[in-house]
């Protein structure tokens, strides 16, 4: 998978596969080597991708670690013949794949008025980008709580976001801060678990917040991020928009943000 001998595009660097975890069938996660120009703030996307015939083939994809990280994690679908996902999923350590320069996004704290609580919505492998942002001392010096929730298909895919938010407390930069300034909801729709339920269902209900012994959504002091499909954005959007929520953007900084989990 060496790329060397090929003139790449301006806009890409190539980067070395530090390792790689198979999630279940359907996930995995990637950890590359962080170029040492490559700046970008938690919660923002790249290009990342692989040559293929030749030519470069990138999808966006969220950065999964925060920006002080030394390395870059993605964490992704395995799209069955997806052009890209159907490659990237057998990268190996050692590996080389193809990184955008330019990293972008609104899923970055810059782009949310000052709050007192910060709610992360996120299904399926848009709990990325959150996963950057829970580990950033930035996000518990601007929020005094912090609620992550994610919601997937079955207990498995719980797994990644499980395993962050259990590292929490040791580590190096947040392990002070988040365990007391963190809650993580998880539910699933698809089996029995302790929480189930869409997450559009379990605000819609109220069930979200008895379950968590807090009021609910508030536009005064609450901010929120939303991260999954394009439907899973639609329809929370819709409910948070209701509570009263305006939707910020790096220019102009609002109660609420969303995103797209990008892949294939
Ligand atoms: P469900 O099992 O009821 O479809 P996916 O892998 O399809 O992106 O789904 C990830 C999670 O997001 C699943 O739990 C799924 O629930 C949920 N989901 C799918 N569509 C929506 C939606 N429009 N609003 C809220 N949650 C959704």
């Amino acid at each position: 998978m060496g790329v060397e001998n090929l003139v790449l595009p301006n806009s890409v660097v190539q980067v070395r596969v530090e390792s790689v975890r198979h999630w279940t069938d359907d996930v995995f996660s990637l950890r590359v080597t962080r170029p040492v120009s490559f700046r970008f703030r938690s919660g923002e996307f790249v290009m990342l991708g692989l040559l293929v015939e030749g030519r470069p083939l990138l999808r966006a994809y969220s950065i999964a670690s925060p920006a002080w990280d030394d390395g870059l994690d993605f964490y992704s679908i395995k799209v069955k013949d997806g052009p890209l996902t159907s490659r990237l999923r057998h990268v190996k350590p050692g590996d080389d794949v193809l990184l955008g320069r330019k990293p972008t996004g609104t899923l970055v704290l810059d782009a949310l008025k000052p709050g007192h609580r910060l709610f992360l919505f996120s299904t399926g492998t848009g709990i990325a980008p959150f996963a950057s942002l829970v580990r950033d001392p930035e996000t518990y010096e601007k929020f005094q709580q912090i609620v992550l929730t994610h919601t997937c298909r079955r207990v498995a895919d719980l797994e990644y976001g499980a395993k962050l938010v259990a590292g929490l407390a040791s580590d190096p930069l947040v392990g002070e801060v988040a365990p007391a300034h963190l809650t993580y909801y998880a539910s699933v729709t698809r089996e029995d678990y302790v929480h189930t339920g869409r997450i559009t269902s379990l605000i819609e209900s109220g069930r979200l917040f008895r379950d968590l012994g807090v009021a609910g959504l508030d536009s005064v002091g609450d901010r929120v991020m939303i991260c999954g499909s394009m439907a899973m954005i639609s329809d929370t959007r819709t409910l948070v928009e209701a509570a009263g929520l305006e939707e910020g953007s790096n220019a102009a900084p609002g109660d609420y943000v969303v995103e797209k989990a990008f892949a294939d």
